[in-house]
């Protein structure tokens, strides 16, 4: 039975994050309510509890791994199932209605959720959420890059290179993965204990971003072919000089950014995507966008691929450090990333 009450960890209008007994939420109209058995965390959760000011109590996380519990009015059980084993994300720590996940229950849209093999572990699904849908964001909203599933149908870019800056942070490890298994060469950088990491999940080349030659070796391995895509997972001013300065200067070249930065260059197009833009509903706060359907659209795409890839057993999870004491020491771990320690 699903209780009237639950244990969520909530941001107070006074900005203080306190573990509390709040209401379960109900699955409205193309919804479903989904018991949490994981809750990843990502760096999303402190610039979130720092940038955003809502007039309401609201709860914390982003990513989510569990079962569904409860289906909402209009979705059908051929489509969803009570019982299944589903991953996701919300656009969390904003308002009572688009809830959190650091809480027993969430709810979050049918069309949005990646299906879990048996084999895949909730703490290991739980890292799919942001990161994942954020490099599909990242790989196909504002690129016609092939795709896992059309890799042979290759048209564009120039070259069949793609240069992923910080291949080892959770978006870089997916968009790692995703972009080898359609097809295109991936070169990347990390710190150099994460070279094997990289290379069991498709990257060709692995380069150390702190190598004052490192841009020197990009160039070099790509041997004289242009190199037209990148994409910057870390998007801070430094990374953003260095990829830019991978990247030829001709039109055609494009660098997809995770961070609102601009890039100095003539002819290289860039963007900023944001991963909530997924969920098809207009967004306020820091940040502001209508509803745009073609993105939602890519949300519900990329949930199938994502669905298709862990089922087909090539979908390879962010490897995971579990913490103990669960939701009750969450502003620690919080801290603990915001600081920079998490790697
Ligand atoms: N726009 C969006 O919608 C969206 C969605 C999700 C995330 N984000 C943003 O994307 C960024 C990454 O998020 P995440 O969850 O993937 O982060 P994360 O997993 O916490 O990333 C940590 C890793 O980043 C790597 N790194 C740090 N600084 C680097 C640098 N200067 N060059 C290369 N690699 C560097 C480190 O790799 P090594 O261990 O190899 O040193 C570190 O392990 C965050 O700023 C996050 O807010 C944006």
């Amino acid at each position: 039975m699903i209780p009237l009450h639950m244990k969520a960890v909530v941001k107070t209008r006074e900005g203080e994050v306190r573990l509390e007994t709040v209401e379960v939420p109900k699955p409205g109209l193309g919804q479903v309510l989904v018991q949490v058995f994981a809750a990843a965390q990502n760096p999303s959760d402190w610039m979130k509890l720092e940038r955003s000011w809502p007039e309401h109590d609201v709860i914390v996380g982003h990513d989510f791994a569990g079962v569904i519990q409860e289906l909402g009015p209009d979705v059908s059980s051929e489509f969803r199932k009570v019982g299944q084993r589903v991953a996701g994300f919300l656009n969390a720590c904003v308002s009572v209605e688009d809830g959190g996940t650091f809480a027993k229950y969430c709810v979050a849209d049918a069309m949005m959720l990646v299906d879990l093999p048996d084999s895949m572990s909730f703490e290991s699904a739980s890292t799919i959420g942001l990161a994942a849908f954020t490099a599909c964001q990242l790989l196909w909203q504002n690129q016609k890059l092939p795709t896992p599933l059309d890799a042979s149908r290759y048209s564009f870019p120039i070259s069949p290179q793609i240069l992923v800056w910080g291949g080892a942070s959770a978006v870089g490890q997916y968009v790692v993965q995703l972009a080898k298994q359609s097809g295109l060469q991936v070169i990347t950088t990390a710190s150099p204990q994460n070279n094997e990491l990289l290379k069991k999940l498709g990257a060709d080349v692995v380069f150390d971003y702190r190598d004052p030659e490192v841009v020197a070796k990009i160039r070099a391995f790509c041997g004289g072919k242009e190199l037209n895509v990148a994409i910057d997972c870390v998007s801070v001013d430094r990374s953003v000089t260095l990829v830019t300065d991978c990247v030829d200067d001709c039109e055609g070249s494009y660098i997809a950014l995770v961070l609102p930065v601009e890039i100095k260059a003539k002819h290289i197009k860039s963007d900023f995507t944001y991963v909530y833009t997924l969920l098809g509903k207009s967004i306020s706060g820091k940040y502001t966008y209508p509803a745009i359907p073609e993105h939602y659209e890519l949300g519900k795409w990329s949930a199938s691929l994502l669905s298709h890839l862990a089922k087909k057993g090539v979908l390879s999870t962010i490897p995971t450090r579990v913490v103990p004491n669960g939701l009750a020491d969450t502003q620690y771990w919080i801290d603990y990333q915001k600081e920079g320690k998490a790697s």
